[in-house]
């Protein structure tokens, strides 16, 4: 599986990657997550990142481009992955396709979560994550088992510091503007899946198993 997951912010793309890792080992490669990593341990790509990520903007292009382009290179992306959060930009698009070209590989499906933007305020201001693992909580439909605590590490769960309504807004905003047409763009070469992301939170997977079913 070679697959892009697109939607806006809080469609649930974490979500439905853990459910399709459970399932089936595959790299999931998440831009968020790197960046977030990377502001973490201090590196100079963190430093720069961080002041978009604050903002609710997105990251220059070329810091993506250079980030994705080893990644992709990566011992566990060659049978596969699972991508979320890139590319954002019809620039990241194509240099993804070179990128792809240059590994000799192409991708099988670009899977679009489809969500309104109330939902999203929604879900964003009540998420929790481990500070640890990164697991996905949601105060009002997934709370962890304890107060604060990591079911499955024990860490401390926390807000992050994107999921404030404010910058919230501006990341719907920035979605619907610079990744919106990613749409057109993937539809256009017949990759694209539109899924429901209002429904259960594997519905990915459910999906991609009867694409696979039906050949
Ligand atoms: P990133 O981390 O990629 O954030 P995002 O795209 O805004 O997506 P989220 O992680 O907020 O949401 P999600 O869709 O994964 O939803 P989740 O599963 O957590 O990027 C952060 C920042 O990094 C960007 O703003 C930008 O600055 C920078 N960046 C990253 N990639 C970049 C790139 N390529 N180019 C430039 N900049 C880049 O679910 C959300 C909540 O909803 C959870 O609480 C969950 O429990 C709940 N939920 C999920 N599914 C369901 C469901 N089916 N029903 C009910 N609740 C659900």
């Amino acid at each position: 599986m070679r697959i892009i997951l697109i939607g806006p912010p809080g469609a649930g793309k974490g979500t439905q990657a853990e459910s399709i890792k459970a399932k089936h080992p595959i790299a999931h490669i998440s831009t968020g997550d790197m960046l977030r990593e990377n502001v973490r341990s201090g590196t100079e790509l963190g430093r720069k990142a961080r002041v978009f990520m604050d903002a609710g903007q997105l990251v220059p292009d070329d810091l993506i481009i250079d980030m994705m382009r080893s990644r992709l290179r990566a011992d566990d992306a060659r049978s596969g992955f699972l991508l979320d959060g890139f590319p954002r930009t019809t620039s990241q698009a194509e240099a993804l396709d070179r990128l792809l070209g240059e590994i000799g590989t192409d991708l099988d499906a670009v899977i679009l979560l489809e969500v309104s933007d109330d939902t999203v305020v929604k879900r964003l201001t009540s998420r929790r994550v481990c500070s640890s693992c990164g697991a996905i909580y949601n105060l009002t439909v997934r709370p962890p088992k304890i107060d604060g605590v990591c079911d499955f590490c024990s860490s401390k769960v926390i807000q992050r510091d994107d999921d404030k309504e404010s910058v919230i807004r501006n990341r719907l905003a920035v979605y619907h503007e610079r990744t919106a047409p990613l749409v057109a763009y993937y539809e256009a070469r017949g990759l694209l899946h539109r899924v429901d992301a209002t429904s259960a939170k594997d519905s990915v997977l459910t999906y991609l198993e009867t694409l696979r079913a039906k050949g």
